[in-house]
């Protein structure tokens, strides 16, 4: 294990005996916070801030001085060359000539990826558009541990926007790869993107199970749950008991209820602005009597607005304020390392299995491209490529390298083509079998039959999809 010069971009860049290591190497440091200036004596750290933030800001600067090195910051994309038109590229490769290490906050998906590709120094995804953030999910994991000494076999509900809420989106597949229970309470409207489920149970082996929230008891059920992942360690294998129902689930109670707000600047239309508004679930003194929350961690990575009542603050279970403080040492931590500055903590066993998938790799400049709005891909394609993991062959699924959103290409082709005549420069559907002859490497995939054919292309006798569109 090495984590010097290597960047976190997605929680995935770490295994979980690094990710303990981290916290190993945080809990030494906070216990003596005063006394680490010797670590990074001399080194700088850019902090590029290009969408609002308190904590997560100021904890990585917090950080860096309590390790004795200095700060250079941007905080606003209108006072740098990127408003000139500059790339996000060549702002990289600047920034990484001064800094030893960059943190970046973007609101393009993908965006630290690519300062990572292009810096030269470790770089620290501090949050990308709706996509991940990884340091938050750090500290999020640090605090379960530092209150409940495991993560493993814990039960965490996760309330409120899960659909735009970047911080969930890492959370939720940590917890599933640490062994933990998910339960999904989103506010109408705002639940857990279908990638990111499907993340979960395909990577990390686990299971989800849809709940009918109709179906729950109560005449207004507070803890409205519409799923629940159960990791391949539970007792409850969904898939064997397909009766399951929620109360058999809460029977050993909630450990910790993560509230997320409703994530307005990332809402992209009416829909998700009145669900998220009207019917926002609000985290107060009355849900927290339910007999499933008596022995609670109340989390929220903050800034709450209302969906966390200030009544619950004094209450001994609220833990929000604590678990920010905890961003500092676990930032400390974090950057000692990547920057090679300190021993490695020796290695750390893992509570549960960290398996990282290896899909294979599609690359084009022609085809199908990411149609993420927000993807850095679609903002900066001058040099960015189409850049997909082929995560499926039926339905054939590809998912974008840098804001892991996926796409569902309904035509094929193949590059052996080159190697024979014009005529056979033939696509065909993505779900006839010439999907299993193509092999990964020679792939090309198209979203229309117009594209195919602009790009040259013939429909072949497999182009018909066997079930109409
Ligand atoms: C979160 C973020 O920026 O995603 N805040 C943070 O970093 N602590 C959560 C939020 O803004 O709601």
């Amino acid at each position: 294990m090495s984590l010097a010069n290597r960047s976190l971009v997605s929680l995935d860049d770490l295994s979980n005996e690094e990710i303990e290591a981290v916290f190993s190497l945080a809990s030494d440091m906070s216990a003596d916070i005063t006394n680490q200036r010797h670590v990074c004596q001399g080194m700088i750290m850019a902090s590029l801030f290009f969408e609002p933030s308190t904590r997560t800001r100021l904890s990585f600067e917090a950080a860096m001085h309590r390790l004795g090195g200095t700060v250079i910051t941007a905080m606003d994309v209108g006072a740098t060359s990127l408003a000139k038109g500059e790339s996000v590229a060549d702002m990289a490769r600047v920034v990484g000539s001064y800094a030893d290490i960059i943190v970046i906050r973007h609101p393009w998906e993908g965006a630290a990826k690519v300062v990572a590709e292009y810096a030269g120094v470790p770089v620290i995804n501090a949050g990308d558009g709706g996509h991940e953030h990884p340091t938050q999910t750090l500290l999020d994991l640090y605090t379960i541990k530092m209150e409940r000494n495991t993560i493993k076999g814990l039960r965490i509900a996760l309330w409120g926007d899960l659909k735009y809420g970047r911080t969930v989106h890492s959370l939720a597949c940590a917890l599933a790869r640490f062994g933990a229970t998910i339960l999904f309470r989103p506010a109408p409207g705002l639940e857990l993107p279908d990638h990111i489920s499907r993340k979960l149970s395909t990577e990390y082996k686990g299971q989800i199970k849809k709940l009918d929230i109709t179906e729950q008891s109560g005449e207004e059920r507070l803890f409205a749950v519409d799923a629940v992942y159960a990791p391949p360690s539970s007792p409850h294998q969904l898939a064997m008991m397909p009766d399951i129902g929620l109360e058999v689930e809460l029977e050993g109670g909630v450990d910790a209820l993560y509230v997320t707000r409703a994530q307005k600047e990332r809402h992209a239309s009416g829909t998700d602005r009145d669900g998220g508004k009207k019917k926002y679930p609000v985290v107060d003194r009355r849900l927290l009597k339910g007999k499933e929350f008596k022995q609670t961690l109340v989390m929220h990575p903050l800034p709450r607005v209302d969906e966390l009542a200030r009544e619950v603050d004094a209450d001994p279970r609220s833990l929000y304020f604590k678990q920010a403080a905890r961003g500092v040492p676990v930032r400390m931590a974090l950057m000692s390392l990547l920057l090679g500055t300190i021993p490695e903590p020796a290695a750390q066993p893992s509570e549960s299995f960290s398996r990282k998938v290896e899909y294979p790799h599609y690359s084009r400049d022609i085809g199908v491209r990411c149609r993420n709005p927000k993807c850095v891909a679609l903002n900066e394609p001058g040099y960015i490529g189409a850049e997909f993991q082929i995560i499926n062959g039926k339905p054939l699924t590809l998912r974008c390298v840098y804001c892991e959103h996926e796409t569902f290409p309904r035509y094929i082709a193949s590059t052996e083509w080159h190697n024979g005549t014009v005529e056979a420069k033939r696509y065909h559907s993505a779900d006839s079998h010439m999907a299993r002859k193509i092999r990964p490497e020679n792939l090309i995939a198209f979203d229309s039959e117009g594209e195919a054919q602009s790009l040259g292309f013939k429909p072949s006798r497999y182009n018909r999809w066997s079930v109409s569109e």
